[in-house]
């Protein structure tokens, strides 16, 4: 069964090929990350890992049974009982349900080991798949996600508040 964990510095190769593998399916309704993420990975990653050191985010990977990253889920700027979620799954597990039950499993992880009591997350007009999997998940649209929130495109704000 695949595992969700919190991110560590061993991950970093596994992540690395995720990132590699899926670049082209991510850029299809997400930005791309940009030659740079890959040529300085190294350098990005210990910034990742200081941040969560901080406190002020939380990465997680969905770790296979072989050590593969089947995807990533973060939840960012953690403030005031309230964070803003992210997350990609690999092209190779597309459309199994794995987003929608990794979504609602680190809602009970924001809840449980940090104390969140809100979810924000924006989602392009255009990505059905994401919108789709937050619905699923208990977020409900609660307005506009500007060009400047998603890298160019217009969409939607959607909020979960979480209960325990
Ligand atoms: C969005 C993403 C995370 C979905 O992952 P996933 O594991 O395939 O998602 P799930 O299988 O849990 O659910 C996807 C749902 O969207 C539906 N879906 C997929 N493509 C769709 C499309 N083009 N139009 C409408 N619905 C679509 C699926 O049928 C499924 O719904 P169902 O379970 O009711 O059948 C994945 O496609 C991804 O990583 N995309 C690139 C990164 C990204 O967009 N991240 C989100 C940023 S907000």
């Amino acid at each position: 069964m695949p595992e969700l964990k919190r991110l560590h510095a061993g991950h970093a190769p596994a992540v690395l090929a995720f990132e590699l593998a899926n670049r082209t399916y991510f850029a299809a309704s997400i930005p791309d990350r940009g030659d740079d993420f890959f040529d300085r990975f190294t350098d990005g990653y210990k910034a990742l890992l200081a941040e969560q050191e901080a406190g002020s985010c939380a990465f997680h990977v969905l770790v296979a049974e072989d050590g593969s990253v089947l995807g990533r889920f973060n939840l960012y700027d953690l403030e005031d009982g309230a964070a803003r979620l992210g997350y990609r799954v690999a092209e190779q597990v597309a459309g199994r349900g794995v987003a929608t039950a990794t979504v609602r499993e680190l809602c009970r992880i924001a809840i449980a080991r940090h104390g969140l009591r809100t979810l924000r997350a924006a989602t392009s007009h255009e990505n059905a798949a994401s919108r789709k999997v937050l619905t699923k998940a208990g977020f409900v649209p609660v307005g506009p996600a500007t060009p400047a929130d998603l890298g160019g495109k217009s969409g939607t704000w959607y909020q979960h508040d979480l209960r325990p």
